[in-house]
């Protein structure tokens, strides 16, 4: 087990960078949103409290990277995604949400595909697993883009197991 640094990088609309505490209206902004947070393995935050706890745990995941997606256009931050390497598997999972007016941009589709060019060039990464709730066909789209191919199905459950999803998974599984 170790504690990764998230560092800072970006792509052409861009930045990806570690999130911290001052964040947390702007985190708000999408955790506390039922339409984001409908398929997320997080019940949807009630109050900025939770998502406060949320970003006091991220210095002490392990094994993990947890990006904020900035906008460079207007320095806004518009979502989250994370990169963890599963050490009982050998293989590296991704997700990802966006605040609900940024959809449809190619934001997700961007910052996942940098996520994964930086664990296959920093940390070896060779095989990456995601999956999406069955419903949720726009993160299958994301999935697909970055290179997975569907790997058959399996289900979910939220943290506080309010509700159970039928998933898709996918995987890929890079030389
Ligand atoms: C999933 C999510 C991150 C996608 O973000 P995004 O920035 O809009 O994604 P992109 O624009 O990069 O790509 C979206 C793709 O899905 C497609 N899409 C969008 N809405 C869709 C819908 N309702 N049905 C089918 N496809 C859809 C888009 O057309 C695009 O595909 P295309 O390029 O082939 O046209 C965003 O919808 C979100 O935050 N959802 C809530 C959180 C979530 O579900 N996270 C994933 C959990 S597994």
């Amino acid at each position: 087990m170790s504690i990764f640094i998230t560092p800072t990088i970006e792509t052409d609309r861009l930045i990806l960078r570690p999130l911290d505490l001052k964040d947390a209206d702007d985190v708000f902004e999408w955790t506390g949103d039922e339409r984001v947070a409908e398929y997320m393995i997080y019940p949807c935050h009630k109050n900025i409290e939770v998502t406060i706890e949320w970003l006091c745990s991220l210095d002490s995941l392990e094994n993990e990277y947890t990006w904020g997606f900035v906008r460079k256009s207007d320095g806004k931050l518009i979502g989250s995604g994370g990169m963890r390497f599963r050490t009982e598997e050998n293989v590296w999972s991704f997700g990802y949400n966006l605040r609900y007016d940024c959809w449809g941009q190619g934001y997700t589709t961007e910052a996942s595909k940098r996520m994964i060019e930086y664990a296959y060039s920093e940390n070896n990464a060779r095989e990456f697993v995601s999956e999406h709730a069955v419903e949720n066909t726009a993160s299958g789209r994301v999935i697909e883009k970055c290179g997975l191919v569907f790997d058959g199905y399996s289900e979910y459950s939220k943290f506080d197991n309010s509700r159970t999803f039928k998933c898709k998974k996918y995987r890929m599984i890079l030389k």
